[in-house]
């Protein structure tokens, strides 16, 4: 981020392109099409049918040609392969980890926790579960408890670091459990589902001595820990002149294991667990095998696993760490001149939308994370993500599970964006909220048992003055201000 010589904040590409995607620009009919055709869920929307996919950051991030290249040296060796060799070493360097295990994603490295550290009747205190962890963690027999504090759901906040843990809450649940049925404690980096909202080094440190105290481990997951850092640097006291890679060491030092998923702040694909016990690695290490791969690949191909040792060391480049965070940030800066509810204080991952005060006409159960994203789509060609109740699944008795938060994520894959796109963005969401009273709700037609957000298929409702077909409505609107073509 630099200063212009007006005052204003400019999020500065250090980088130039040199390797283009053309994309498609759908007309509004045709993206009507396209969404009905998804069942009103932007996960299975295809890629010719949008414009700008913000999905994710996950795995869409553009690489460096540093991790191009170094792919290129790949060793294939089933068992052995020196590019896993690269990659412990670059694990040493970045976390200060003796033991690594490469494993094909995120998700596969929480399968394998699981298996090995979570039992039926166990809980699991974090500061914010992610829809795969929590899977993983309850097909265990587990249950998870979020304990987050309670301005973590403001969304109109200028709170620095709302990942953080609830140490009473902390307290109170091992006094209610004991310390014996709590497996583990987990912290994400930064915290997804609150907006990509980073912890505080003090808060971890306050976790750690508690931890400590009844003899807890401490898991870490990493997936996003470039921008945790940053966000480290940028704003807590005594941080402002450390270097990434010193705040990324120091984070680590309080945890007895990590994992990752690779796709992320490490900007290649991929996923790895590391720790420094070898009595962890030991646990860990035969599942890698039989549900992964050979222990020098994991289930990844070894040119991932290149890239990502080159991606781990490039995350301690301040650039690289912050790169998306300050994009997000002057998205989220111009979402609010325009009077767009946003999640603040801008997070990691992308810009959050908040749905409930965007359509203040929506009750959780007609959805309105997912309505909203169904209508920017609709308006934009834009995909965002719903990250609200869809994106729970119900009780085991079949009650909804209303979350406390309806996001819609317009994720900023790094380095892949221009401010030309943000700012198309900003005006297309900007004319929609002008247009809130006209976007109804969703009811599922499909809805599949887990995870029900990735394949679940929906269709409009009628709520508030919209009526059912209000997808339609919102098109015609559209096509009177701009063009059929838009
Ligand atoms: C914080 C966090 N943990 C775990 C995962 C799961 O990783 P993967 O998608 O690589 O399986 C993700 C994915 O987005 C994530 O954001």
């Amino acid at each position: 981020m630099i200063k212009l010589s007006d005052g204003r904040n400019l999020p500065l590409d250090m980088h130039k392109v040199k390797i283009i995607q053309r994309l498609p620009f759908p007309t509004v009919e045709q993206r009507l099409a396209a969404i009905r055709e998804a069942g009103f869920n932007t996960f299975l929307l295809r890629t010719r049918d949008m414009f700008l996919d913000m999905l994710t950051d996950s795995g869409t991030n553009a690489q460096s040609d540093a991790q191009l290249a170094a792919s290129m040296e790949a060793d294939d060796a089933y068992a052995g392969s020196e590019s896993f060799y690269k990659l412990a070493e670059a694990v040493r360097e970045v976390f200060g980890c003796e033991y690594t295990l490469p494993v094909h994603q995120g998700r596969a490295a929480e399968h394998l926790i699981a298996k090995c550290f979570v039992k039926p009747g166990h809980v699991i205190p974090m500061n914010q579960h992610f829809t795969t962890t929590k899977a993983h963690f309850v097909m265990a027999g587990g249950t998870v408890e979020e304990i987050c504090i309670d301005e973590a759901f403001n969304t109109d906040s200028s709170y620095s670091f709302k990942g953080n843990l609830d140490i009473e809450k902390l307290k109170s649940l091992i006094f209610k459990h004991g310390a014996d049925k709590i497996p583990f404690i987990r912290m994400e980096s930064t915290a997804n589902l609150l907006g990509g909202q980073p912890f505080s080094m003090a808060n971890l440190k306050e976790v750690r001595a508690i931890a400590d105290q009844y003899k807890i481990p401490i898991i870490v997951d990493t997936s996003l820990i470039g921008d945790n850092a940053y966000m480290i640097k940028r704003r807590e006291a005594g941080y402002e002149n450390r270097t990434i890679g010193e705040i990324i060491h120091e984070i680590i030092s309080m945890a007895d294991l990590i994992y990752m998923s690779a796709r992320k702040s490490c900007t290649s694909r991929g996923g790895l667990i590391a720790t420094r016990k070898k009595e962890i690695y030991d646990l860990i290490a035969p599942l890698v095998p039989v549900y992964e791969g050979f222990l020098t690949y994991g289930g990844i191909s070894t040119r991932e696993i290149e890239s990502m040792a080159v991606g781990l060391r490039e995350m301690t480049d301040e650039y690289t760490a912050g790169c998306a965070a300050d994009l997000i940030e002057y998205f989220v800066a111009r979402l609010s001149e325009k009077g767009v509810p946003v999640v603040t204080p801008a997070g990691g991952v992308g810009a959050h939308i908040d749905a409930m005060r965007f359509l203040p006409h929506l009750d959780h159960p007609q959805y309105p994370a997912g309505a909203l994203a169904a209508a920017i789509f609709i308006c934009s060609g834009v995909r965002g993500m719903e990250r609200g109740t869809v994106s729970m699944d119900r009780d085991i008795d079949g009650t909804e599970l209303i979350s406390e938060l309806e996001l819609v994520r317009l994720a900023v894959p790094r380095r892949v964006f221009t401010l030309s796109h943000i700012e198309y963005v900003v005006d297309r969401v900007a004319w929609l909220y002008n247009h809130r009273e006209m976007i109804g709700g969703l009811t599922f037609e499909y809805e599949p048992e887990m995870l029900r957000f990735f394949l679940g298929r929906l269709k409009p409702v009628a709520a508030g003055k919209a009526a059912s077909n209000w997808d339609e409505k919102l098109a015609q609107a559209f096509i009177r201000d701009f063009s059929l073509d838009m």
